[in-house]
C-alpha cells in the first residue's frame, strides 16, 4: 500500500527556511497533483519560539528541541537549513541513523564531512541530498550525478559566489573601486557585515569541492582548494583587462588531469566572448566540460530566499518520490577513485603581471632575462610612463607552471628594477 502522507521537519527559520514554509504554502495543491501524497510541515525546530509565532499558520509546529522530532517515527525527511558544522551535524547524523532522509543546503558541512554523511545514509537505506548547497537555486549536482553521468569531466568552471560577483561587476561597469563595491554590496545586503567567507574565496571553495568530489569520482575537501580571493583586485587591473578585451572574474575551477585533480578559486581574466564573462551581478554560472556533452553551462540566482528553496524542495519532492514508491535508500557514495589534488605550483596558466619599475634603459631587457631564465615566456608587454620616473609594466605571459612565475616574482621583487611587489592575475 501507497503512503499518504509524507511528514517533513525543518531545522531552522532563516531566510532560506522561510522560502521552504511559503514555497509548500503555495505548492501544497500541485504536490498533490505531483506527488500524489500529502507533504506536511510537522515541525521547525527555532531557537525562540515567540520570535517566529506570526510567520506560521499554526504556532504548534515550532519547537525548539530537537529530541521530539528525533523520537517521532512520523518524521520522513528532516530538512537542516542551520548552517555551519554544530549541532548541524550532530543533528543529520542522529536523523539518518534514525531512519530519516534528510535534505541540507549546507555547504560548510557537505564540503568538510560529506563522505562521512553520504555512507550513513547508504547504511541506513534512506536519502542525503544537497543541490541547494552548491548555486543556490541552480540545479548543478543533480544534473553532475544524474544527467551527465554517461560522462568524463574533464573540468568545471563556476561563478558560485553572488557577492564577489555583484563587487567585481560594479568595479567593470562604474569603475567603483573594490572598497567602494564592497560598501554598496553591504548596504543592498549582498555582502554580509563580515564578507570574509565571501571575498576571500572560501564560500566558492567550499562549493567547488563539493562539485569535484561529485564529478570527478574522488574525495576533494575544503582544505584541499587552492583560494585567493578578491580583495587584491584595483580599478586599474580591471582597466588594463578591458582595454585588453577581458574581464576579470572570482573563478571556482576544478580540473581532472593526468597529473592529478587541480582545484582552486582565484581571480581570472576571462576573454569578454567567454560565456561566463557575461555572467553580472550577484548570478552565478557553472561551466561544465564531459567528454560526451562538451561544453554545458548552467546559469541562475545562486542564492536568496526563494531560489535556494526551490534547490531544497527539489530535493524534497524527489525524496517524496522515492518514500512513496517504497525505493528508499538510493543514496550510493559516489567517490571510486582516490585521485591525488594537485599542487597549486604545479598547475599552469597564462599569468597578467602588472609591476612598477624604472624607468631607464635596459631595464625591460633586465625584467625579460628574469622571465626567460625562469622558464616564463612573454606573450604581450604593455608599458605607461605616468608615475613620476616610473613606468608602470603589464606583462602577459605564455601558459607557464605556477611555480616558475612565481620564481620570477621573487626575484624580480627583490631587484632593485622593479618598485614592492608586483600585481599576479591568472588569464583564460
Ligand atoms: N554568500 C554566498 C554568495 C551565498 O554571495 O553567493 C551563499 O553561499
Amino acid at each position: 500500500m501507497s503512503q499518504e502522507e509524507i511528514n517533513v521537519a525543518l531545522l531552522g527559520f532563516g531566510t532560506v527556511g522561510t522560502g521552504v514554509y511559503k514555497v509548500m504554502q503555495r505548492q501544497k495543491p500541485e504536490m498533490m497533483q505531483k506527488l500524489d501524497v500529502s507533504l506536511n510541515i510537522r515541525y521547525i525546530l527555532v531557537r525562540n519560539v515567540q520570535r517566529h509565532m506570526d510567520k506560521v499558520e499554526d504556532p504548534e509546529i515550532l519547537v525548539t528541541s530537537f529530541d521530539s522530532i528525533l523520537a517521532d517515527p512520523g518524521i520522513d525527511i528532516v530538512i537542516e537549513l542551520m548552517g555551519g558544522i554544530e549541532p548541524a551535524y550532530t543533528y543529520i547524523k542522529s536523523a539518518l541513523e534514525a531512519g530519516k532522509s534528510v535534505v541540507t543546503a549546507n555547504k560548510d558541512l557537505i564540503a568538510e564531512r560529506g563522505g562521512e554523511l553520504i555512507q550513513l545514509a547508504e547504511e541506513n537505506h534512506v536519502e542525503l541530498r544537497f543541490e541547494a548547497a552548491v548555486a543556490g537555486g541552480i540545479p548543478i549536482i543533480s544534473p553532475l550525478l544524474n544527467s551527465l553521468a554517461a560522462n568524463e569531466i574533464r573540468s568545471i568552471m563556476g561563478i558560485v559566489n553572488g557577492t564577489t560577483n555583484y563587487i567585481l561587476s560594479k568595479m567593470t561597469d562604474e569603475g567603483m573601486d573594490y572598497q567602494e563595491a564592497l560598501a554598496q554590496a553591504t548596504k543592498l545586503g549582498y555582502a554580509e557585515a563580515d564578507p570574509t567567507a565571501d571575498v576571500e574565496g572560501h564560500d566558492a571553495g567550499r562549493k567547488i569541492a563539493i562539485m569535484a568530489t561529485i564529478a570527478f569520482h574522488s574525495r576533494v575537501t575544503f582544505k584541499d582548494v587552492y583560494t585567493e580571493g578578491i580583495t587584491k583586485i584595483t580599478a586599474k587591473d580591471i582597466a588594463y583587462a578591458k582595454a585588453l578585451g577581458w574581464v576579470i572574474k572570482l573563478i571556482a575551477l576544478a580540473r581532472n588531469t593526468r597529473e592529478g585533480i587541480e582545484v582552486k578559486v582565484h581571480p581570472m581574466l576571462l576573454p569578454e566572448t567567454h560565456p561566463l564573462s557575461s555572467v553580472g551581478g550577484s548570478y552565478n554560472a557553472v561551466y561544465v566540460d564531459g567528454d560526451a556533452v562538451e561544453d554545458v553551462m548552467f546559469y541562475g540566482k545562486g542564492a536568496g530566499e526563494m531560489p535556494t528553496a526551490s534547490a531544497v524542495m527539489g530535493d524534497v519532492f524527489s525524496v517524496a518520490r522515492r518514500i512513496k514508491d517504497h525505493c528508499q535508500g538510493s543514496t550510493r557514495d559516489y567517490v571510486y577513485r582516490n585521485i591525488p589534488i594537485k599542487r597549486v605550483e604545479n598547475t599552469r596558466s597564462a599569468y597578467y603581471v602588472r609591476m612598477r619599475v624604472e624607468n631607464k634603459p635596459g631595464v625591460l631587457a633586465t625584467i625579460a632575462s628574469i622571465f626567460g631564465n625562469n622558464s616564463v615566456s612573454i606573450e604581450q608587454v604593455i608599458q605607461k610612463n605616468k608615475i613620476e620616473n616610473d613606468a608602470e609594466l603589464v606583462i602577459i605571459t605564455s601558459n607557464v607552471k605556477e611555480r616558475h612565475i612565481k620564481d620570477a616574482l621573487l626575484i624580480l621583487e627583490s631587484s632593485s628594477v622593479v618598485r614592492g611587489k608586483a600585481t599576479m592575475i591568472r588569464v583564460y
